[in-house]
């Protein structure tokens, strides 16, 4: 892993990919935020070597970067998924990559459904903390411990400080940010109603495919993370609908704007 890890950075240090301080994966919900990039330079998934390789759905994954509000930041332009059929190392790689470029903060989005039914779609939810329903780790190899504790600790995942600065952005903006507990399932199928209740015992706010990986990297490789969903749907397993997919994604789309505010406003602060 990590001879394929320095070939991966030098590839891309190489293409101009020069020191970047904060690390942003791009999920459904703020694919926008490109457009406030000053971009310097991009790689596509496909092109770099050792990424997972992308399936057709994700030919036009890229690794952007470039400055953000005055910060030097590289971008996921879309995200592996263990649904997809990579593994958890494969999901998780670009995250190792970032942290060998310089990365030091990681801020990540994505859709998720809200558990509590206090939170209603359209709206945002600060990850507070997580649970890991994906049936394994991405830390679960041989030779993790070459790239950091094994062992990694999980006391505080989401740092408190970055989570802080999104709450009073929010505020200043007239945001709905709720704060809560992120679920992670595997996917791709939606869950059914007994399920749904099951995540509400359990404790979870919401429930989603991905980040919990990502997030367990970045504390593995020491980074400061923190993450946003958007809520796009409500999970009420007494009056559940057929879920249109459709109505997720325009959802996402509706609170886009939201959160392109929190993320700006918050590289600012960096
Ligand atoms: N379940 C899992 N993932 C999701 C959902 C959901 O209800 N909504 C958006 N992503």
């Amino acid at each position: 892993m990590i001879k394929f890890i320095t070939e991966s950075t030098e590839y891309l240090q190489g293409k101009g990919f020069d020191n970047p301080e904060v690390g942003i994966i791009l999920g459904t919900g703020l694919g926008q935020l490109i457009n406030e990039i000053d971009i310097i330079a991009e790689a596509s998934y496909n092109h770099i070597p050792n990424f997972p390789t992308a399936t057709v759905e994700f030919h036009k994954g890229k690794l952007i970067y470039g400055n953000l509000e005055g910060i030097k930041v590289v971008v996921m332009q879309g995200r592996f998924h263990v649904y997809e059929g990579y593994t958890l190392q494969d999901v998780t790689f670009p995250v190792r990559i970032m942290e060998k470029l310089g990365v030091k903060t990681l801020l990540v989005s994505n859709a998720a459904g809200a558990i509590n039914l206090d939170f209603k779609k359209g709206e945002l939810m600060l990850i507070d903390d997580h649970i890991n329903l994906q049936g394994s780790s991405p830390l679960a190899f041989k030779g993790v411990s070459e790239l950091g504790e094994r062992f990694a600790d999980m006391s505080a995942p989401y740092d408190d400080a970055i989570n802080s600065k999104f709450e009073s952005i929010a505020t200043a903006n007239n945001i709905t940010l709720h704060k809560g507990v992120y679920a992670s399932v595997v996917g791709p199928q939606l869950e059914t109603r007994a399920e749904y209740r099951m995540l509400k015992i359990i404790g979870a706010d919401a429930v989603g495919m991905s980040t919990v990986p990502e997030i367990i990297v970045a504390n593995h490789l020491g980074l400061k993370a923190a993450a946003v969903s958007v809520l796009t749907d409500e999970c009420d397993p007494d009056n559940l609908k057929p879920v249109d997919i459709g109505e997720i994604i325009a959802m996402a789309t509706k609170a886009e704007p939201d959160m392109i505010t929190l993320f700006k406003e918050l590289i600012k602060t960096i």
